[in-house]
């Protein structure tokens, strides 16, 4: 069969054209199954067993975009919002690091309250830590994100989210898919490791734009690739539309691992929100990283992005023991690393 000669192309390790994604995005069942065992497969060859964590600080979530997907947007007035202090982002750093993550990320809606030189100091006192540093702050200007580099930061995380200009336009007001694409081009060139990714099963999203993800994160030549499902808000426009699917999801996840085998790939929140054991599937589908959140509890259930996130009522303790039995019921281990990028190539 068409998929059968396609999964052949992949295995012997010959570049996968668009229309080779679009076959290979169509498996279902068991052709699907061979799919995530070929991925599996290459993630252990190239990878092996590590899983790498991530703790995630949600500093805000105060946003002044008014995407139409998110719970965050500013056109969201049910929603309590609420900032970390100093104190506080520092105290929840010294606990991650307590628990033993090696990476910490701090995330949050596109907040003005935090100026650039706030982020700088706070990224000099938790560099002294002893971690890897991620942020994920949204779009900046190329002066901020090299301050932001200069205070030690490691990597960036900011989502293409789609790959279609027009539908990335609509669901995104008075943004544009190229300013994202120049906001990543400036993280590399500042020496960044670069972590992008999408949603999937977006009202409007097509094969062809799975597609098009695929070859967009493989063409910014990425380090790291978020791919969760999309999930409806409540308290958004897109509160009636379709949720993105596990399988697709999976198969996404999969085909990213095959196309790009050094590339990190979280098994995401979002996938383990629409199905229970949605990140071990992930984590079988070519994923090797996964991102517990290590904010104070008290915040948890505020930073929603979507609805019925999972741990919003667990401890970051908690959490990191349920992600370790995981992981390890797997076959796989926890990293002792801070898991940076095996593309290399970065000095730091
Ligand atoms: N469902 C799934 N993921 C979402 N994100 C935002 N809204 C949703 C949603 N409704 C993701 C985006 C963004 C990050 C903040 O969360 O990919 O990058
Ligand atoms: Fe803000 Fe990001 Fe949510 Fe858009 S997706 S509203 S930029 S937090
Ligand atoms: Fe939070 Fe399992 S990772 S409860």
């Amino acid at each position: 069969s068409i998929f059968i000669d396609t999964l052949a192309k992949a295995q012997a390790q010959e570049e996968l054209n668009k229309d080779d994604l679009k076959v290979l995005l169509s498996a279902d069942g068991e052709e699907a199954s061979l799919l995530f065992k070929h991925a599996d497969a290459v993630r252990e060859k190239y990878l092996g067993k590590e899983v790498h964590l991530r703790g995630i600080i949600e500093l805000t979530n105060y946003c002044k975009q008014n995407c139409h997907y998110c719970g965050l947007r500013r056109g969201n007035e049910q929603l309590s919002r609420y900032r970390l202090t100093y104190r506080e982002i520092l105290t929840t750093a010294e606990q991650a690091v307590a628990l033993g993550y090696k990476t910490l990320v701090l995330q949050g809606g596109e907040d003005s309250y935090f100026s650039a030189r706030d982020i700088y100091e706070l990224v000099k006192e938790i560099k002294k830590m002893d971690v890897a540093v991620t942020l994920s702050l949204g779009e900046h200007d190329f002066d901020t994100y090299k301050l932001w580099r200069e205070a030690g930061s490691d990597r960036y995380l900011i989502k293409h989210e789609t790959a279609d200009p027009h539908l990335y336009e609509h669901l995104r007001p008075g943004k544009r898919l190229k300013q994202r694409l120049q906001c990543q081009s400036w993280l590399k060139e500042l020496g960044y490791e670069l972590g992008s990714g999408c949603m999937v099963g977006l009202p409007g999203q097509t094969l062809d734009t799975l597609a098009e993800d695929l070859l967009l994160l493989k063409k910014m030549d990425v380090d790291m690739a978020g791919i969760g499902p999309f999930i409806p808000h409540p308290q958004t426009p897109l509160a009636s539309a379709q949720q993105g699917t596990l399988e697709m999801t999976l198969k996404m996840v999969a085909l990213a691992r095959i196309i790009m085998p050094l590339v990190h790939l979280p098994a995401t929140t979002a996938l383990g929100t629409i199905h229970p054991e949605g990140r071990e599937k992930a984590l079988q589908a070519g994923a090797n990283v996964v991102m517990p959140n290590v904010s104070p509890s008290e915040y948890r259930a505020l930073y929603q992005i979507y609805p019925n996130k999972i741990c919003i009522r667990d401890e970051p303790v908690h959490c990191r023991s349920c992600i370790t039995g995981k992981i390890k019921a797997l076959g796989r281990v926890v990293s002792t690393t801070r898991g940076h990028s095996p593309k290399g190539g970065i000095t730091r």
